[in-house]
C-alpha cells in the first residue's frame, strides 16, 4: 500500500544533491525559472511559498529564488514569506513579485508604479554587481509590472534602473540578497541566462554537478539499492517517458523487471503493434514484455462519461487495476515503475503554487489504494528535454527519443465528450492521415530547401470535437463529426503557439480525411496558443 508522500521522500533524498529552490508565488514563469537554473547544470526544484521554512532549511539549498506572482505584496492576504527566509545565510534572488516582496519584508517600500512597464525594456545595469558580471551596461529585459520598488530596504543598493523604474535591481552583497524587477528567465531578456548563471555560480557558489550522465549513473545506483532483490513491474506505454524509464530500469536490475504494456484502446492507429515490435520479444531490448489487450474494459468504464477530469481519473485508475491483476499473475511484485516527469508533478498541483490545470495521468489520477509496496518514478525530477537527453545517453534510438509526446490517457483526451469505439476509430484514422501528410511535407521541404521546415510542429495530432454538422457528400446529406487539427510549436510544452502549416498541406489533409474517414464531414484547424488553451483538448 502506498501513501502519497513521495514528494517528502524526494525532499530527503535531495539533501545530498546541490539544489537551488524556487519558491513559487503563483507566477506564470515558475517552471521556466527552474528549467533555466537546470540549464546552468544546477539541480532545481519548485515549492509553494506556503512550504514550511523548516523543510526548506532541511533541504540545505545552495540558493533560493522567489518567483513572480499576480498579487500586490502590500495588499492584505497577499502571498508572503517570513523575514527568517533572508536570515538563513542562504543567497536569495527575488524576481518581480519576489523582488518587491523581499524589499517590503526587509523594510523597503512597494507601491503602485506611476508608469506601468510591460514588454522589452532597456535596462541600465551596474556590472560591478556579481549578478551582472559580463552583462552589457545597457541590456534589453522583459518587464511586466504594475507595482514598483519605491524605496529599497536598508542595507541594499540599487544596481539597475530603467527610464521609468528607479529600482530595476537592488542588492545587498554582504547578505547575498538580490532583487530583480524584470524576468531573467524569459528569453526576451537577452542576457537573462548570464544573470541566472551569475547568481548560481558567483553568488551561490554552485559547482554545477547536474548533468545527464551523472543522473543516469546515480539513478541506476539508487534503483539498485532501493529494489534489492525485489520484483519490479513497469508500466510501459511506448511513449518517450515510460520507454526511457523502462530502459533505465532494465539497465539497473535486468531480469527482475517485467514490463507490462496495456493497450487501452486509446492509442494511435497501429501503435499497439509498433510498441510490441520495439519492446516485445522480437524487439531491441532484453525485457520481459507482456501486452494486455484491455480495450473493451476501458470502453465499458468510459461509457456515458463526458467530463474530462472524470475520464482522466477513470483511465488512470483502470490502468492501475490492470497492473495489479498482472502483478498478481506474476507473483510477488514489490515495486511499480511509472514514467511521471516533473511538469506532470507541478501541473497536477503537487509541486508549486500553480492551479490544478489537469490531473495528469500517473499523478493526480492515482487511486488512493495501490496494491504494490512502493512506486518508483525515476524521471519524476526531470523536464521533458532532460528525459530525452537521458534516453540518448541510455542508447535508445533517436527516432524513439525524439518522438512527439502522447498523453497517458491517449485518445481519451482527444475525443471531446463521451468515448466510444466508433469515435476512437474515426480519430485514429484522421490522425494517421494528418501525421502522414505533415511528415511527408516536412521531408519534402528539407529535400527542396536543404533545411528543416520552419513551420514543422513539435506536436501535432487530430482530435475529435463533439460537434456534428450538416454537410453534403455526392448528392447526399451528411450529419457527421468535425475533426480538429492541432499543431503547436513549443520548446517546453508549457507554453505553445499554433504552427503555421502551409495552407496547401492542410488542404491535402482535409481532402484525404473527408474522402477516407467515414464519420467526418468537416475539418477545422485549431489556432489557439497555450495559454489560454492547453495543447490537448481535454
Ligand atoms: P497540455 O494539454 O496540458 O499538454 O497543454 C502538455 C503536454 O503534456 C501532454 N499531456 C500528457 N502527458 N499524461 C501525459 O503523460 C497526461 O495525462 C497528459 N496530458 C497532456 C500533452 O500531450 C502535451 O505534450
Amino acid at each position: 500500500m502506498l501513501g502519497k508522500t513521495d514528494k517528502e521522500k524526494g525532499m530527503v533524498e535531495n539533501m545530498s544533491r546541490e539544489t537551488v529552490i524556487v519558491i513559487d508565488f503563483g507566477g506564470q514563469y515558475n517552471q521556466l525559472v527552474a528549467r533555466r537554473v537546470r540549464e546552468c547544470n544546477v539541480y532545481c526544484e519548485i515549492y509553494s511559498y506556503k512550504t514550511d521554512l523548516e523543510k526548506i532549511r532541511e533541504m540545505n539549498p545552495k540558493g533560493i529564488i522567489l518567483t513572480g506572482g499576480p498579487n500586490s505584496c502590500y495588499e492584505p492576504g497577499a502571498a508572503t514569506c517570513s523575514p527568517e527566509l533572508f536570515e538563513m545565510g542562504v543567497p536569495v534572488l527575488g524576481l518581480c513579485y519576489g523582488a518587491q516582496l523581499m524589499m517590503q519584508v526587509l523594510g523597503g517600500k512597494v507601491e503602485k508604479a506611476p508608469v506601468r512597464e510591460y514588454g522589452k525594456i532597456e535596462v541600465m545595469v551596474d556590472n560591478h554587481s556579481a549578478l551582472f558580471q559580463n552583462v552589457s551596461p545597457k541590456t534589453v529585459c522583459w518587464m511586466s509590472h504594475n507595482d514598483y520598488i519605491a524605496q529599497i530596504a536598508p542595507g541594499f543598493g540599487i544596481c539597475a534602473h530603467t527610464a521609468d523604474c528607479p529600482v530595476a535591481a537592488a542588492e545587498n552583497p554582504d547578505r547575498k540578497l538580490y532583487a530583480i524587477q524584470f524576468h531573467p528567465e524569459v528569453l526576451h531578456t537577452v542576457e537573462g541566462m548570464k544573470m541566472l548563471s551569475n547568481f548560481v555560480y558567483q553568488v551561490c557558489g554552485c559547482a554545477g554537478d547536474w548533468k545527464v550522465d551523472s543522473f543516469v549513473k546515480q539513478s541506476i545506483e539508487t534503483i539498485r539499492n532501493k529494489v534489492g532483490d525485489g520484483r519490479v513491474l513497469c508500466a510501459l506505454s511506448g511513449g518517450v517517458d515510460s520507454s526511457v524509464a523502462a530502459v533505465l530500469l532494465s539497465k539497473a536490475i535486468g531480469s527482475q523487471l517485467t514490463c507490462v504494456f496495456v493497450d487501452h484502446g486509446l492509442l494511435r492507429k497501429n501503435e499497439g503493434d509498433e510498441v510490441e515490435a520495439v519492446f516485445g520479444p522480437e524487439g531491441n531490448y532484453d525485457l520481459h514484455f507482456i501486452r494486455v489487450n484491455a480495450q473493451e474494459r476501458f470502453y465499458e468504464k468510459l461509457a456515458g462519461v463526458e467530463e474530462p477530469e472524470q475520464k482522466r481519473k477513470i483511465i488512470g485508475e483502470e490502468f492501475i487495476r490492470v497492473f495489479e491483476e498482472e502483478a498478481k499473475k506474476i507473483g510477488t511484485v514489490d515495486f511499480l515503475v511509472q514514467g511521471t516527469i516533473y511538469p506532470d508533478v507541478v501541473e497536477s498541483g503537487l509541486g508549486g503554487e500553480s492551479a490544478v490545470i489537469k490531473s495528469h495521468h500517473n499523478v493526480g489520477g492515482l487511486p488512493d489504494y495501490v496494491d504494490f509496496k512502493e512506486i518508483i518514478e525515476p524521471l519524476r525530477d526531470l523536464f521533458k528535454d532532460e528525459v530525452r537527453k537521458v534516453g540518448l545517453e541510455l542508447g535508445i534510438p533517436e527516432y524513439l527519443v525524439n518522438r512527439q509526446p502522447f498523453p497517458g490517457p491517449g485518445l481519451g483526451v482527444r475525443i471531446v465528450g463521451e468515448v466510444t469505439d466508433e469515435k476512437v476509430r474515426i480519430v485514429q484514422d484522421a490522425d494517421a492521415i494528418y501525421r502522414e501528410e505533415v511528415d511527408r511535407a516536412a521531408v519534402s521541404y528539407v529535400k527542396e530547401q536543404g533545411t528543416a521546415a520552419p513551420w514543422k510542429p513539435d506536436q501535432y495530432f487530430a482530435a475529435l470535437t463533439n460537434m456534428r454538422s450538416v454537410g453534403v457528400m455526392g448528392d447526399e446529406r451528411t450529419y457527421d463529426y468535425a475533426v480538429a487539427l492541432r499543431a503547436v510549436k513549443t520548446i517546453d510544452f508549457m507554453t505553445a503557439e499554433s504552427a503555421e502549416i502551409p495552407w496547401a498541406v492542410l488542404q491535402g489533409v482535409m481532402n484525404r480525411i473527408i474522402n477516407e474517414v467515414k464519420g467526418i464531414n468537416r475539418v477545422m484547424y485549431d489556432l489557439t496558443s497555450k495559454p489560454p488553451g492547453t495543447i490537448e483538448l481535454e
